[in-house]
Order: C-alpha cells, then structure tokens, then sequence
C-alpha cells in the first residue's frame, strides 16, 4: 500500500521534472525575491491579481528539488484562489512544515511535505516559496 513517504517521493520527482508555473509573467502586480539564509538559494515570484483573486503567478529560481517542488506544488494549488484563502493555505502550509502541524485537507498535493517537518534543515528549502507568496500577498 503506498504511504505519505511514496506519494512524497512521486510528487517531488514529478514536480522536478515538469515544474508547474516555471518563469515569468509579461505582466505582474507583484514580484518577491527570497532567499534561503542556510543555502543561498533564491527564489523569484511574480503574482498577477484579478479581482481579488490570484490570476495568474510563476516563479523560477535555483534550488534543490524540494524547494523546486514546493514552488511548484505551491503555484498549482493557489492559482485562481481568492487571496485570502491563498493568504490562510500558506498560512497552514508553513505551520504544517515548521511546526509539525497535522495536515488539512485543503493542503491537496502540498500535504505530502509533512515529513519535512522532521528534518530542521529542509524546513527553510520546503517554505522558502510559500513565504515567498505570503510577502506578495501582504505588501
Ligand atoms: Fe538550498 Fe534547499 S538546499 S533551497
């Protein structure tokens, strides 16, 4: 039967080979840089709103294939969300990894990155997109 660890690896895999969402936006209201303090790795997200929604949003960068496939699991979850509901999946998202919070629902995909929460030091490579989205949705 497979397991959190199996749908994991299969997502990360997939979503690193065809990362989702990958570049740049000929226009955009918002655009984040972020980078990882442990590694140096950077992140850039450019977001379009329409109203008050998430119309459209890409991001590229360079990262190990966890931060690469939390970016992308990130823009396929929360493109064409309502910002507020974007602003509360991050939100549970970022507590789930950094806190060991249990998974909801609403996390779809993204749920699988649970486990990371057991490895401090892939923490910042699995959040580093999701505060990066928190910045564009807050500013
Ligand atoms: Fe740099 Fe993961 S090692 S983002």
């Amino acid at each position: 039967m497979r397991d959190f660890s199996d749908l994991y690896a299969e997502i990360i895999m997939d979503h690193q080979k065809h990362p989702r969402n990958f570049g740049t936006l000929p226009i955009f209201d918002k655009e984040v840089q972020m980078t990882n303090s442990s590694c140096g790795d950077q992140i850039s997200l450019q977001v379009k709103f329409e109203d008050g929604k998430i119309k459209d949003i890409k991001f590229k960068g360079m990262g190990c294939a966890i931060s690469m496939a939390s970016a992308s699991v990130m823009t396929e979850l929360l493109k064409g969300t309502d910002v507020n509901e974007a602003k509360r999946i991050s939100s549970e998202f970022i507590e789930m990894v950094t806190n060991g919070k249990a998974p909801v629902d609403d996390l779809k995909d993204a749920q699988v990155f649970s486990g990371v929460s057991k490895y401090p030091m892939r923490v910042k490579c699995a959040t580093l997109a999701w505060h990066a989205v928190q910045k564009a949705l807050s500013d």
